[in-house]
């Protein structure tokens, strides 16, 4: 079939590919987080595993089950999502991050259960580090596909993030859209890669859509060879 043509592009390779959400503290009871469930991911680890790659699996909180035959390790916050993502970074042929990483967390955190009080409380938050750009700036010959989620204006912010982030590949969707997006098990995906192709997809099963992410981006390896 269609994609067993390709499968000889991912034997053997090491793909690193982070997966869920990030969950950043405000003290023992209490953190930031978002709605990610972690399945597109998953779903592109499980893929790649078919395909013969050897899988990094970096995640945040999930409810899903690792697949077998898969490297995984457990992260809660951005902070440690960058941390052991980078630490597998050198060794990395193809990187994906499909984490819905937090770009915020609050400056100020809490040893002991912070106690109610009258009146309002208000969170600082401050920035947390850009895993992706970071690694497109220490790019040597990983191949990067980054995810941009959107609620308007998708292509223009996607084709941003691709060129400021030093993509090879991004993966959009629109996360208003109805069958997109983080919660489900289907999505409803744009490919547009470095070297301008640009592919529309239907609404397909995160399986599916993994897939052809997967094919996209061997598409994409056999055109720089070629
Ligand atoms: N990303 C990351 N580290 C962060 C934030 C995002 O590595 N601290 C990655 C995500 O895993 C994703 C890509 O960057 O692959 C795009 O994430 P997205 O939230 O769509 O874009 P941002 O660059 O964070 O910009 P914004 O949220 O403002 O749209
Ligand atoms: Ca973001």
């Amino acid at each position: 079939n269609h994609f067993s043509v390709r499968t000889g592009v991912f034997t053997g390779k090491k793909i690193l590919i982070t997966a869920g959400p990030t969950q950043e503290k405000i003290d023992p009871v209490r953190y930031f987080t978002n709605h990610s469930s972690g399945k597109m991911g998953y779903a592109i680890a499980q893929a790649a595993k078919n395909q013969g790659a050897e899988v990094i699996l970096v995640t945040g909180p999930t409810s899903l089950q690792v697949p077998q035959g898969i490297h995984v390790e457990h992260i809660v916050s951005a902070q440690e999502m960058y941390e052991k993502a980078m630490k597998h970074y050198a060794e990395a042929d193809i990187v994906i991050k499909a984490a819905a990483v937090a770009d915020y967390r609050p400056s100020e955190t809490f040893s002991q259960k912070k106690k109610k009080q009258d009146g309002d409380w208000f969170v600082g938050m401050e920035r947390t580090i850009d895993i992706l750009k970071t690694m497109g700036e220490h790019k040597t010959s990983q191949i990067l596909v980054g995810f941009a989620a959107e609620s308007e204006d998708v292509e223009e912010y996607a084709a941003k993030k691709l060129q400021t982030k030093n993509l090879d590949l991004i993966v959009a969707n629109n996360i208003l859209m109805e069958g997109a997006g983080f919660k489900g098990d289907t999505n409803v995906i744009t490919t547009m890669t470095k070297d301008g192709k640009k592919k529309d997809y239907p609404l397909l099963s995160k399986t599916e859509a993994a897939k052809w992410i997967l094919n996209d981006i061997a598409s994409y390896i056999e055109r720089q060879v070629n």
